[in-house]
């Protein structure tokens, strides 16, 4: 796996990337549910749109690219909002319709759009967490999106972002899922060539960092002072510049050299490590670092579809919460550190107990 940059679209991406049937599919491991956190984020950004003014009072129809269980769309088929949930991997959009969210279980892309807009009229809003960054024909999608919308309507997205990753040193945010880290610089060039404009930006703490970036047909609404603010930022610790990732590169081999130190430190105490979430992100981290089951034993998580089985390439076994529980290490290394609030309140037993935190983000250390 290996990424490039391209100094024109200002696109950090991924040189080669599974085909996404091989990624999105009926087997797909990850429920977005499973966090109570992001319920809560989730819900709230409900209530913002609902808030914004941007659906029209007649009949308004919210769509959302990559709706996984419904944790968004919940809240507006809670409020009896007219809504479409475009879901291509078939076990979670089937959640999702048992809540009551209406899912069809395809992969979005102009054509699509333009099915959509023929059965069902245009939106007033395009909603999508964490989907954007995952789809190669990027182009297409958001041509698909100026498509979809109505000429006042709004597109809506968030991903994680390439100015947290660059700063916190987060290189595990790379992997084969996001093809794409954004920045304001990204996605104002993208958008522009469909005669759309990017037109604001609100951080999230979500993910370890993400950019909410609100899009519109040109000219349709102001554009506030928050996406120039963030563009000058950006210039200024150069996103837009290639040699901002070859010092970015070196800044992660020196990341890798220090958790193995560290790991192989503890271990030849004697000391039991456990990963704590099978994360994607902690795959880049365990076969970039050749990290496998001489330096940790097993990796706990919640997700029962994920138990059972081995990490993709190191082959450490994933054990359930309740393994974890049972037979505590002494120090966890924090996979899931993007959880790491709603970890952190509900692990107080692990610590109690003498159990340490690593953790490799922004800084490889053990927690006091
Ligand atoms: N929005 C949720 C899920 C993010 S995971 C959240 O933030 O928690 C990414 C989701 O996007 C997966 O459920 C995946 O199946 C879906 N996805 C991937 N490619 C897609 C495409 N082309 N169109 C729509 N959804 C897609
Ligand atoms: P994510 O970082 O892609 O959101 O994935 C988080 C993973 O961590 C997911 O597999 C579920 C797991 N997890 C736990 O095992 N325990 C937890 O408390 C949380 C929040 C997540």
């Amino acid at each position: 796996m290996a990424v490039g940059f391209c100094e024109t679209s200002m696109m950090l991406q991924l040189i080669e990337q599974p085909s996404p049937e091989q990624m999105f599919h009926e087997q797909y491991a990850f429920y977005s549910s499973t966090s109570q956190h992001m319920q809560r984020h989730f819900s709230e950004f409900a209530r913002q749109v609902l808030e914004m003014g941007v659906l029209s009072k007649e009949n308004p129809f919210v769509v959302e690219l990559g709706c996984n269980d419904g944790i968004m769309l919940r809240n507006f088929a809670n409020v009896g909002i007219r809504h479409l949930g475009i879901e291509p991997s078939r076990n979670v959009a089937e959640v999702a319709n048992s809540y009551g969210v209406r899912t069809i279980s395809e992969f979005f892309c102009h054509q699509l759009a333009i099915d959509i807009v023929s059965k069902e009229g245009k939106a007033d809003a395009f909603l999508a967490a964490n989907v954007m960054c995952h789809i190669p024909s990027i182009v297409d999608v958001a041509s698909g999106i100026s498509k979809l919308l109505k000429p006042t309507g709004v597109a809506i997205f968030e991903d994680p972002y390439l100015g947290d990753v660059v700063e916190k040193t987060s290189y595990d945010q790379i992997y084969d899922e996001h093809v794409f880290l954004f920045s304001a610089h990204s996605i104002q060039h993208l958008f522009r060539q469909q005669g759309m404009e990017l037109v604001d930006v609100q951080a999230q703490k979500t993910h370890g960092g993400s950019m909410r970036y609100v899009i519109a047909h040109a000219g349709a609404y102001p554009v506030k002072d928050s996406v120039n603010r963030l563009l000058e930022k950006e210039k200024s610790i150069g996103l837009n510049r290639v040699a901002t990732f070859r010092k970015f590169s070196q800044q992660v081999e020196q990341s890798r050299t220090e958790l193995i130190q560290l790991l192989t430190g503890i271990k030849a105490e004697g000391k039991r490590i456990a990963g704590y979430g099978a994360t994607s992100k902690s795959t880049t981290i365990l076969n970039y670092c050749g990290i496998g089951t001489d330096l940790i034993d097993y990796i706990s998580d919640t997700t029962p579809i994920k138990q059972g089985k081995f990490s993709p390439g190191m082959h450490i076994p994933i054990k359930p919460y309740d393994f974890f529980m049972a037979s505590p290490p002494d120090y966890a290394i924090l996979f899931a550190w993007n959880h790491a609030e709603e970890i952190m309140a509900k692990e107080r037993a692990f610590i109690e107990k003498g159990g340490r935190w690593i953790v490799h983000v922004p800084e490889v250390r053990v927690l006091e």
